[in-house]
């Protein structure tokens, strides 16, 4: 993993996802998929991106930074497509195999192990805020996708000149122009884009995630490890709340 290695990066995606694979299990039905989108926001964002990225049952999508499986999981379930889950941390990586056997395998966003061209539709939900290399990371998912895929993304973006408080250890925030330089310089065209509404999930799917964040903090609340972890999660919910983050979905299309 290297640059993610001991870090609170590594508290945040790595142990804390361990650890919420291990609490969903221990409440049982109706945890995992809510408690496994780590940073995807809400249903309705999830919604509108497989409404827009061409998806047609038995199609492959490659999940870049795919965490915990839950929007994999999500979407497998609505569109019946098959997700490829790919992420650079292990914890990660096992959570979404165990709870919910999706094809996952460790990789960086920047070197993804598959051929050229092998699929018509990736995303890429909560990823490039959490790594300094966004021009590798989309020129991967350029060289992974047909001419004419699609790109799903959120991205928050930061919209004031001086975040209020610091960042999350590790992520940093691209403007929207800096946004669509990136995707531009990468080959990608921008077809539709929204500001997210992180609220827009279905009655009871905020509650399974906060129970399962409730079982991780009485099983590690004491650990050093959960403190970073939970002071990550909090800053970035600090942003949001403060309107320095925005939360952007974009599609967009690799041109050939
Ligand atoms: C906010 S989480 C979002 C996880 C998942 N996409 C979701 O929406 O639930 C960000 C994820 O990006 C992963 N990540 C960080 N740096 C990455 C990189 N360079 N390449 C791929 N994934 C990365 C983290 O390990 C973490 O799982």
């Amino acid at each position: 993993m290297g640059e993610l290695d001991g870090t609170a990066m590594e508290d945040e995606f790595d142990v804390a996802a361990a650890w919420t694979e291990e609490a969903a299990r221990a409440l049982g039905p109706g945890h995992a998929v809510p408690a496994g989108c780590r940073g995807s926001g809400s249903v309705g964002s999830l919604r509108w991106l497989a409404d827009r990225l061409d998806l047609a049952p038995g199609d492959l999508l490659v999940d870049s930074g795919a965490g915990v499986g839950g929007p994999a999981r999500w979407v497998a379930g609505e569109r019946q497509v098959a997700p490829v889950c790919l992420e650079p941390m292990v914890g990660a990586v096992r959570a979404s195999r165990r709870l919910f056997g999706l094809p996952s395998a460790v990789a960086l966003a920047q070197a993804l192990p598959l051929r050229d061209g092998v699929t018509g539709a990736a995303w890429n939900l909560g990823v490039l805020c959490t790594t300094e290399d966004k021009a590798g990371a989309l020129g991967e998912l350029h060289r992974v996708l047909r001419p004419g895929g699609r790109l799903g993304l959120l991205v928050f973006a930061r919209v004031v000149d001086e975040l209020p408080e610091p960042a999350p250890e590790g992520n940093s925030f691209p403007t929207v122009p800096e946004l669509d330089a990136l995707l531009d310089a990468a080959g990608f065209d921008v077809r539709d884009r929204t500001v997210a509404d992180l609220g827009d999930s279905p009655p009871g799917w905020q509650e399974a995630a906060d129970a399962v964040d409730a079982e991780v903090a009485r099983r590690h609340g004491e650990d050093p490890r959960y403190r970073r972890s939970a002071e990550q999660s909090r800053r970035v919910g600090a942003l949001l709340s403060a309107g320095a983050l925005r939360p952007e979905l974009v599609v967009a299309a690799r041109r050939a």
